[in-house]
């Protein structure tokens, strides 16, 4: 198959990530005879400073126009001054808007090579299989009005939470197929004890799940659910989920495979919507540029982009069974270590390439 890729680096550890990601779909397009094109772009912080925009109208037309998308990660401290007007997360989040990629799905699982590295204990964290589906373009990141004011001689900032019922329906629908594919059970996350928008939330939910009767199917208020993950996280199956509370939950859920840096997500829309893949840690400023990032989240980010996007299956699989190989051969980077012997991000794909050509 002929696939065109659109790269987008970004900022921090994005490019170092990205370049190992790269070396692997180049490894895949060898092994199972397929010719990907890559069209490199700019986005976030280094756009800004290039050309002002955290997503240039060249960038937006190259991810339009591709298969798919692959990011590394934008933003940091140079341009996080809280009173600029331009950000780098801006371009991200225009990006997904303008893909319509409503539908952010975050695996979370452990490697049982891994297992050693979560905070929590073994036995808890044995048999975690968490989808996390996240609503990714509406909720209080987009809704209006959101601004600043002065208000009585005080500096006010607000946001407004909003949702439709067309918003929620469609994420929902999303997460009761993928129930199905998987073990057949469902909590939708909301806070309908004191918020309208989860209220509506809540009701479109149940209707949905009128048309699933056999997906088990459960509300959890978010502050409820913060506290379930850390307690009993092989009880959860697909989490459904807003915007705000998606990106905290995964966060937490995260550390329950015990890096941040092991974890992929796949932004999809409506059929025919390009999909966009990203690793879910940020741009990590303090490891810029020093060769040691953990580059598996991009890797098996590339390993959802097969699947999803290309509909390569076998591919996909093959990516994600390398990784296992290469962490059950020890090879670990600095994150994962416990402060054992670590190798670089380089090395780290090297190893994923080498188990995926099958020459270990
Ligand atoms: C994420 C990130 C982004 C978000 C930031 C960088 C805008 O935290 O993808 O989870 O909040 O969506
Ligand atoms: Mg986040």
């Amino acid at each position: 198959m002929n696939a065109t890729i659109t790269l987008l680096p970004g900022d921090g550890i994005g490019p170092e990530v990205v370049a190992e990601a790269r070396n692997v779909l180049d490894a895949v397009a060898e092994r199972y005879g397929h010719s990907f094109t890559y069209n490199e772009q700019l986005a976030g912080g280094i756009a800004i400073d290039e050309t002002g925009d955290p997503l240039p109208e060249e960038t937006l037309g190259a991810c339009l126009a591709a298969d798919a998308v692959l990011l590394g990660a934008v933003g940091g401290p140079k341009w996080s001054d809280p009173t600029a007007s331009v950000r780098p997360e801006q371009g991200l989040l225009k990006l997904r808007k303008s893909l319509g990629v409503y539908a952010n799905l975050r695996p979370i699982q452990v490697f049982p090579a891994l297992a050693e590295a979560s905070p929590l204990r073994p036995e808890l964290v044995a048999n975690v299989d968490i989808m996390v589906v996240r609503e990714l373009t509406g909720g209080i990141y987009f809704g209006t009005p959101q601004g600043r004011s002065v208000v009585d001689g005080r500096r006010e900032g607000f946001d407004t939470m909003r949702y439709n019922e067309e918003e929620v329906r469609r994420v929902l629908k999303i997460g009761f197929e993928l129930a199905r594919q998987r073990r057949s059970t469902l909590t939708s996350v909301d806070k309908a004890n004191v918020l309208a928008s989860s209220r509506l939330w809540r009701e479109v939910a149940h209707e949905v799940q009128h048309e699933y009767p056999d997906v088990a199917y459960e509300d959890v208020l978010v502050d409820a659910m913060a506290m379930h993950l850390i307690n009993r996280p092989a009880d959860f199956d697909v989490i459904v989920t807003g915007n705000l509370f998606g990106d905290i939950l995964s966060d937490e859920a995260s550390m329950i495979t015990g890096s941040l840096g092991m974890l992929p997500s796949a932004s999809l829309g409506d059929a025919g919507a390009v999909g966009l893949y990203e690793p879910i840690h940020g741009s990590a400023p303090d490891i810029a540029g020093k060769g040691i990032a953990n580059p598996l989240a991009t890797i098996l980010s590339t390993a959802m982009l097969l699947r999803n996007s290309l509909g390569l299956v076998e591919e996909a699989a093959a990516v994600e069974t390398a990784v296992a190989h290469t962490l059950q051969s020890g090879c670990r980077t600095a994150d994962i270590a416990r402060g054992g012997p670590s190798i670089g991000t380089q090395e780290m794909g090297e190893r994923v390439v080498m188990a995926l050509s099958g020459n270990r």
